[in-house]
C-alpha cells in the first residue's frame, strides 16, 4: 500500500458532495492501493448533514478510508491536504447580476486560496468545481501565492464527456472508440467543443459528422446540457459531476493514457493564443502528476472564432475580479 493521501473536499453536504465522496472512499479515484484520509468542509448550516454523510461513508467500511474531520473552518479544513476539490460555492439566485456572483464567491475563494496556501501539503493539487469554475480557480490561486500556479486547475472534465457521449450516440460507436476531442475555454455556455482533431475507431470525425450538426446540434447540446438536466430532473447535474471530478484527478495524479488526451482548465502559458495566467481549458496529457497542454494542433477559422470568444469571456471574468479587489 502506498502512504495515505489526505483529501479535502468543501461543499461536503450537498449534492455533488454526496456522490463524490463514496468513490473517493472506495479507493475510484486515487487507486485501489491508496488509502485516503477525508477532510470535509462546510459553512456551519452544512455541518450536521455532512456528519449524516459521513455516518454512511462510516457504514461501508470502507477498507481504504483512514479517518474522516468534519469542519467550518478552512484552516482545520486543508490541513495537510494532498488534493482539495472546491465544490461547495455561491449559487447564482434570481436577478443577480454577474458582479454580484463573482464577489459573493471571492468571499469564499479568496479565504479558501489563503488557508490552503498556509496549511496544505506542498504537492497540494485543487480542483474547482464550484461555478464560477475557472474564475473561482483563478481567485483562490491568487491568494496561494506559495502554491505552484499550475496546482490550481477547474472543471470542465463533465462537458468533455458530455461531448463523449454526444459523439458516440451520432456515429454509432462506443465512447472507448473515440480519441482527439477538446474542451476549449470557460466552463460556461461559451465553452468550444471541438471535434476537427478527433478520431472514432480511427476515422476523422469531420469525416463522419457535418458542419451543420456541428453548429446547430452538438455544440450547443454539449454546452447547454446542465439546464437540460435541470430541465429534466429538477435538479441539477450531480453525479456525473462527481464522477468527472473523479476522472480530473485521477488522470492528474495517475497520468492519462499513453497517445490519448482530455480536457481541464489549468492556467495558461500563453498557448493557442490563450493570454497566459488566464484558467482556461485546453487538450492536456497528465504525467508524473503535471498537466501539459498538447501542442501543435492546427486551429481552423471555425475553432479559432469559437475559442477567442470563450476565452474574451474568461478575460472579461478576470478584469471583473480584478476591479472588486478579489485579486
Ligand atoms: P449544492 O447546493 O447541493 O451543495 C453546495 C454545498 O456547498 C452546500 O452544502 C453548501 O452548504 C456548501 N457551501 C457553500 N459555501 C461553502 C463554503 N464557503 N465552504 C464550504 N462549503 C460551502 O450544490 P451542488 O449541486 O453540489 O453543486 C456545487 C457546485 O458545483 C455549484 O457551484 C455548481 O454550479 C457546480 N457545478 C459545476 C460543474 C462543473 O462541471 N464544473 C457541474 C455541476 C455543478
Amino acid at each position: 500500500q502506498k502512504a495515505p493521501v489526505t483529501v479535502t473536499v468543501t461543499g461536503a453536504a450537498g449534492q455533488i458532495g454526496y456522490a463524490l465522496l463514496f468513490r473517493i472512499a472506495s479507493g475510484q479515484m486515487l487507486g485501489a492501493d491508496t488509502p485516503v484520509r477525508l477532510r470535509l468542509l462546510e459553512i456551519p448550516q452544512g455541518v450536521k448533514a455532512a456528519e449524516g454523510t459521513a455516518m454512511e461513508l462510516d457504514d461501508c467500511a470502507f477498507p481504504l478510508l483512514q479517518s474522516i474531520d468534519i469542519t467550518d473552518d478552512a484552516r482545520v479544513g486543508f490541513e495537510g491536504a494532498n488534493v482539495a476539490l472546491l465544490v461547495g460555492a455561491r449559487p447564482r439566485s434570481a436577478g443577480m447580476e454577474r458582479g454580484d456572483l463573482l464577489e459573493a464567491n471571492g468571499g469564499i475563494f479568496k479565504p479558501q486560496g489563503e488557508a490552503i496556501n498556509a496549511v496544505a501539503a506542498d504537492d497540494v493539487r485543487v480542483l474547482v468545481v464550484g461555478n464560477p469554475a475557472n474564475t473561482n480557480a483563478l481567485i483562490a490561486q491568487q491568494h496561494a501565492p506559495d502554491v505552484p500556479a499550475e496546482r490550481f486547475t477547474a472543471m470542465t472534465r463533465l462537458d468533455h464527456n458530455r461531448a463523449l457521449s454526444q459523439l458516440a450516440q451520432k456515429t454509432g460507436t462506443g465512447v472507448s472508440e473515440i480519441q482527439g476531442l477538446t474542451i476549449w475555454g470557460n466552463h460556461s455556455a461559451t465553452q468550444y467543443p471541438d471535434v476537427f482533431h478527433a478520431t472514432v475507431a480511427g476515422k476523422p470525425v469531420t469525416d463522419l459528422v457535418d458542419e451543420a450538426w456541428l453548429t446547430s446540434t452538438f455544440i450547443p447540446t454539449v454546452a447547454k446540457r446542465g439546464a437540460a438536466i435541470i430541465e429534466a430532473r429538477g435538479a441539477s447535474s450531480a453525479a456525473s459531476a462527481a464522477n468527472a471530478a473523479v476522472d480530473h484527478v485521477r488522470d492528474w495524479v495517475l497520468g492519462t493514457p499513453e497517445g490519448s488526451w482530455t480536457s481541464a482548465a489549468i492556467v495558461s502559458d500563453g498557448s493557442y493564443g490563450v493570454p497566459e495566467g488566464l484558467i482556461s481549458s485546453f487538450p492536456v496529457t497528465s504525467a508524473g502528476g503535471a498537466w501539459e497542454i498538447v501542442q501543435g494542433l492546427e486551429v481552423g477559422d471555425f475553432s479559432r472564432e469559437r475559442i477567442d470568444a470563450s476565452v474574451a469571456e474568461l478575460s472579461e471574468e478576470r478584469d471583473a475580479v480584478r476591479e472588486l479587489g478579489l485579486i
